[in-house]
Parts: structure tokens; C-alpha cells; sequence
């Protein structure tokens, strides 16, 4: 894999593992991390060859306090507007990996962070840690899609209070939301994370895909979710791995998946 600035990446047993890896600045997003992240997703990772990706940040005290703060006194309108449109695009790159994403949330997961959670597929977390969107307290709003997958996520009604308050909740409140799947011990996300992917790892990887694709186009405009679903019922149905699931289930055995 490339060297990055700052992101680390480590691949054990088929998943990788990307700590964002500025932790003197609770691994606020600067531009380095985009840009590390856009190639990592983009250009070195190869889908086929792995079973998942955790996403989790560097330090003890924080996921990702936000966009970078430092960075934001240089903005005007046009510079603000290419910086969020940046920030959705490779957001949604994450959100439509063809594999298993997982946000293991080890502290602040603030702003862009709570952002960059949400673009995962998963998120796993300790009681502990806190989500927010406190983007009102430096007069704008989240910019990395925060409006949108917020409200997916846990509703509008709560969505609208945690942006308009800017307040932060805690692991266990975003596990009653629905914001985080798995409530772990602090210090056991990525541990928790990692047998996450390995437990979806035994699925046909080809029907994981293509389930990734279907419920994402449900919140994707101009896509017809159903019709999708449709599609990617016909597509799977003609694979190998079909034949050998249905087969394995008959035949009383464990299915050997191709991706195939
Ligand atoms: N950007 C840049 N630096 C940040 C940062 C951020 N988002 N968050 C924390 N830091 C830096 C601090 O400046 C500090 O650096 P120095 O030691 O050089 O002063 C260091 O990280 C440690 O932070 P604190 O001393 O503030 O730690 P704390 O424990 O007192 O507070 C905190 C922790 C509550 C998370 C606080 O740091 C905080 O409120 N951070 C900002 C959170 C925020 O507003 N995030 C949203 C950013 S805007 C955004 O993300 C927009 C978008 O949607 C695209």
C-alpha cells in the first residue's frame, strides 16, 4: 500500500484497518486525511481481496472531532462549497464500498466525524464516547452529509435537535437512536468491529454487494430502490455462489463461496 500522511493502514486476515493518525488534533479532517483517504478507497484497496474495512481513530480520546477547524479561516463561499462537495464525494465512496465498512468510534465522533461514522456501513462504539453535530456553535452547518444521513439514521425530529442544539450524545443514546449497531467495552471497538466483519465475511460476498447497493439506493435521488432490489435479486440469482448456497442447504453442509 501507498505511505500516507495521515491515515495508517494495516491489513490482518483479510481486513483493513485505517486509523486516522492525528491525534495532537483529536484526527480532525485536514486535507491530508482527504486526500489519503480518497486514494486509499479510489486506488489501494482491492474489494475482491478483503473482507471488510474498520475505520477508527488514533488516541484514546477521539474518532474524529470534526472537519479542521484551522483550516476553515481561508474559506469563502466558492472554497466552502468545493471543500463540502469534497467531503460528500468521498464520503460516498465509502458508503458504496462494495465491502463492509465499519466505524469502530473510540471517543469524539464530532462533526465531519460523526459525518464520516455515518458514511460507514456499521458503527460500533463504547457507552462512553459522543456523538455530535456542534456545527452551529461556528456559524454553519455539517457540510459532509451530516443533514441527510443523520436524519436515515435516527429521524428527523432528533436529527433537527442534535444539529440545531449542537448538543452531543453519548454511545449508549446513539445505540438506543440507531446511530451505533454494537455497544462494546472502551478499548474493545476494533476487536468488536473486526468479528463483526468476520461473522458477515461468511456471507456470499457477491449478495453483501449487492445488498450494500440496494439499501443505498433507497436514499439516493433519482434512484429507484425497489427496482434495484429487483435487479440485484436477478444478478444474484445467476451467480455460482446462488447454486452452491441453495445447494449447501439441501445437501445439509457449509456453502464454499467463489465470488463467482
Ligand atoms: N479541528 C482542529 N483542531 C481540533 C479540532 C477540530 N475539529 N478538535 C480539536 N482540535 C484540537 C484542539 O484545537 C486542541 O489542539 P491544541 O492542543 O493545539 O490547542 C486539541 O485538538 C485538543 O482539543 P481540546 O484541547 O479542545 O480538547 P478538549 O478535551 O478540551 O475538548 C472537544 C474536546 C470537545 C472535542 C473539543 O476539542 C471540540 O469541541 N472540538 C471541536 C469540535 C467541532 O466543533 N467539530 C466540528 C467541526 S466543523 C465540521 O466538522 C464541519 C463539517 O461538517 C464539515
Amino acid at each position: 500500500m501507498s505511505n500516507y500522511k495521515a491515515i495508517t493502514v494495516q491489513e490482518n486476515n483479510k481486513i483493513v484497518l485505517v486509523t486516522i493518525n492525528r491525534p495532537h488534533a483529536l484526527n480532525a479532517l485536514n486535507n491530508d486525511v482527504f486526500e489519503d483517504l480518497i486514494r486509499l478507497f479510489n486506488d489501494d484497496l482491492d474489494p475482491r481481496k478483503i473482507n471488510g474495512v474498520i475505520i477508527t481513530g488514533a488516541g484514546e480520546k477521539a474518532f474524529v472531532a470534526g472537519a479542521d477547524i484551522k483550516e476553515f479561516l481561508s474559506l469563502d463561499a466558492q472554497k466552502a462549497r468545493e471543500l463540502s462537495k469534497r467531503g460528500h464525494d468521498i464520503f460516498a465512496v465509502i458508503e458504496n464500498f462494495p465491502v463492509v465498512v465499519v466505524a469502530a468510534v473510540n471517543g469524539f465522533a464530532l462533526g465531519g466525524g460523526c459525518e464520516l461514522a455515518m458514511a460507514c456501513h456499521l458503527r460500533v462504539a463504547h457507552a462512553n464516547a459522543r456523538f455530535g453535530q456542534p456545527e452551529v456553535n461556528l456559524g454553519i452547518l455539517p457540510g459532509y452529509g451530516g443533514t441527510q444521513r443523520l436524519v436515515h439514521l435516527i429521524g428527523k425530529g432528533r436529527a433537527m435537535e442534535m444539529i440545531m442544539t449542537g448538543d452531543m450524545i453519548d454511545g449508549t443514546t446513539a445505540h438506543t437512536f440507531g446511530l451505533v449497531n454494537i455497544l462494546c467495552e472502551a478499548g474493545a471497538e476494533v476487536a468488536t468491529a473486526t468479528k463483526l466483519i468476520e461473522k458477515i465475511a461468511k456471507k456470499a460476498p457477491l449478495a453483501i454487494a449487492e445488498t450494500i447497493k440496494a439499501v443505498n439506493a433507497h436514499f439516493r435521488h433519482g434512484k429507484d430502490g425497489y427496482q434495484t432490489e429487483i435487479d440485484s435479486f436477478g444478478k444474484l440469482a445467476a451467480t455460482e455462489d446462488f447454486r452452491e448456497g441453495a445447494t449447501a442447504f439441501i445437501e445439509k453442509r457449509k456453502p464454499g463461496w467463489k465470488g463467482l
